[in-house]
C-alpha cells in the first residue's frame, strides 16, 4: 500500500533541536511527512538555519512587525496554506497562537512541552520541576487548543529526577526525550491512528506499557514492600 506522507508547517522560535531530530527521521524514511515550510517569529532562530541546510524554506513573520496578534497570525495562516501545509508543528515556538489559527488548523497544531502535562504549564518548566522537587518529570506531546498546555494529550516520557539535578541537567534529559517522541507522535498522526474524543487521544492498537510502575527513590525491601521474596 502506498504511505500516506502528510505535509508538516513548523514553527519554532529558537535552537530547533526537535525541528532537527523531525528532519533527521524524515531523512532516515522513518517518519512519512515533510517538511513544506518552517515560520519563525524569531528572525535570528537557529531553526532557521537548520531548515536552510536542508533545502527547507524558511519564512520570518517576527513579533512587532504586525500591528496586532491576529495580523502576525493571518500572515502565518497564508503562508501555510500556500505551502499546503496539513499539520502545523510548533517545535519549541513561543508565542500564542490566536483563536483564529486555531480554528484554521482544527485538532491540526501539535506541540511538545517539556513537564508533564498538566504539571508545570508555560514556560521555564524544567526550572519549576527541578525546584518542585517532584520526583518524576518528563515531556508531553499534545495537540493545541485555546489554553496554554492544555489540549489533548497523545503522548508522554517520564523520567525519574535525581537529587543532584538542575534546571540544566534535567532538562537535558527531558530534550532527549522530546526528540523520540515528537517524531513518534507526528508518525502516528500520519498513519491516521490518533482519535480524538473530546480530552482523550485514543492510539487504538498501540503497544503499551501496561502495569509498570517507577518508584523514584526506588522501593527497598521490607516487611510488606510489593517486591519482597516470600
Ligand atoms: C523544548 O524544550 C520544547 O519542549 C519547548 O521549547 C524547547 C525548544 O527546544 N517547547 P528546541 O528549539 O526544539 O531545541
Amino acid at each position: 500500500m502506498k504511505k500516506r506522507i502528510v505535509t508538516l508547517g513548523v514553527l519554532a522560535s529558537g535552537n530547533g533541536s526537535n525541528l532537527q531530530a523531525i528532519i533527521d527521521r524524515i531523512e532516515a524514511r522513518a517518519l512519512d511527512a515533510r517538511i513544506a515550510v518552517v515560520i519563525s517569529d524569531n528572525p535570528r532562530a537557529f531553526a532557521l538555519e537548520r531548515a536552510a541546510r536542508h533545502g527547507i524554506p524558511v519564512v520570518k513573520v517576527p513579533s512587532g512587525s504586525h500591528p496586532s496578534r491576529e495580523a502576525a497570525d493571518a500572515a502565518m495562516i497564508q503562508v501555510l496554506n500556500e505551502y499546503g501545509v496539513e499539520l502545523v508543528v510548533l517545535a519549541g515556538f513561543m508565542r500564542l497562537l490566536s483563536e483564529t489559527f486555531l480554528r484554521t488548523f482544527p485538532m491540526r497544531v501539535i506541540n511538545i512541552h517539556p513537564a508533564l502535562l498538566p504539571a508545570f504549564p508555560g514556560v521555564h518548566s524544567q526550572r519549576q520541576a527541578a525546584n518542585y522537587g517532584v520526583k518524576f518529570s518528563g515531556c508531553t506531546v499534545h495537540f493545541v487548543d485555546q489554553g496554554v498546555d492544555t489540549g489533548p494529550i497523545i503522548v508522554q516520557s517520564v523520567i525519574p529526577v535525581e537529587e543532584a539535578d538542575t534546571e540544566a541537567t534535567l532538562g537535558a534529559r527531558i530534550l532527549e526525550q522530546e526528540h523520540r517522541i515528537f517524531p513518534q507522535a507526528i508518525q502516528w498522526y500520519a498513519e491516521g491512528r490518533l482519535r480524538v474524543e473530546g480530552r482523550k487521544v485514543f492510539l487504538g492498537a498501540g503497544r503499551t506499557c501496561g502495569r509498570v510502575a517507577l518508584h523514584q527513590p526506588a522501593l527497598e525491601s521490607g516487611p510488606g514492600d510489593f517486591g519482597k521474596e516470600e
